[in-house]
């Protein structure tokens, strides 16, 4: 019996990394995807591999910090799916990059707090409007789990803000039927952390030994938007490798 059969299902950031490999254990447990990036060419190898596994994906070119997109971009993704059952707030930055540059130390603060909260906000806002509206839905944030320990940086802010407002959410949106609940990995081999793939994932000082695969974090939200999770509101799963 697959856990989310036929479940509408919306992953953001998923060209690539723990967004990849949350729509593809999606696909593999019977949900309907929708992945969404603001690359459009990243999206192609993702829709392919969905593909291959039986699942034609919903392709969304959305970039979360342009926040008057959000409610547009989900009721799109909503009216492809033919509905919304689940949306998992994945996409993240840490650092600028060729295509997103930043200047100086308030652009990196700036495009950090743009994407990760006030991207991660105006999307539970459009998501929780249509979820309330219908009586059920599951909103997942991609917290850290920098965001339970503390760094003056700003994206260990930006995680920590995602763990209190997943918390206040989902009491806000309990008594609506709608569940939200975060995941807060600690180092996982993907790009963010500068991995690339072939290369070594072993870390010593990890009492797992190894960086955290992108597959593992995807076990946890399949499980999150299963009923298996039915009475877990408002928690931000830690899975750091037992970094203490
Ligand atoms: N890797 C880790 O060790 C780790 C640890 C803790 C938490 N996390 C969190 O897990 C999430 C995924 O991380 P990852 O390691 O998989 O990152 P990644 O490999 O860098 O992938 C990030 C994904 O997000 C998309 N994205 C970035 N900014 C976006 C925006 N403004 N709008 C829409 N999509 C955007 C990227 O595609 P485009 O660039 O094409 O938009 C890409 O698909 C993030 O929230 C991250 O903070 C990661």
């Amino acid at each position: 019996m697959k856990r989310l059969s036929g479940l509408k299902t919306v992953v953001t950031g998923a060209s690539k990394g723990i967004g990849r490999a949350i729509a593809l254990a999606y696909a593999a447990e019977g949900a309907e995807v929708a992945v969404t990036a603001r690359t459009s060419a990243a999206l192609d190898e993702v829709v392919a591999a969905l593909a291959a596994q039986g699942c034609t994906a919903v392709r969304l070119v959305w970039d979360i910090a342009a926040v008057s997109e959000a409610e547009a971009c989900l009721a799109e993704a909503k009216r492809r799916l033919g509905g919304l059952d689940v949306l998992v707030n994945n996409a993240g930055v840490i650092r600028g990059n060729a295509e997103h540059p930043v200047a100086d130390a308030e652009a990196l603060w700036d495009y950090t707090m743009d994407v990760n909260l006030k991207g991660l906000y105006f999307a539970c806002q459009g998501a929780a409007q249509v979820m309330q509206a219908q009586k059920h839905g599951v909103i997942i944030n991609l917290a850290s789990d920098a965001g339970f320990r503390g760094a003056p940086n700003p994206y260990c802010i930006s995680k920590w803000g995602v763990v209190g407002f997943t918390r206040g959410l989902a009491q806000q949106l309990a008594p609506h039927g709608v569940r939200v609940c975060g995941i807060a990995p600690g180092p996982v081999a993907t790009e963010m952390m500068g991995w690339q793939p072939g290369q070594s994932m072993t870390s010593p000082g990890l009492p797992l030994g190894r960086y955290a695969l992108p597959e593992e974090v995807a076990r946890v939200a399949v499980f999150l938007a299963s009923a298996d999770a039915v009475a877990v509101y408002g928690e931000s799963i830690v899975l750091n490798s037992g970094n203490p």
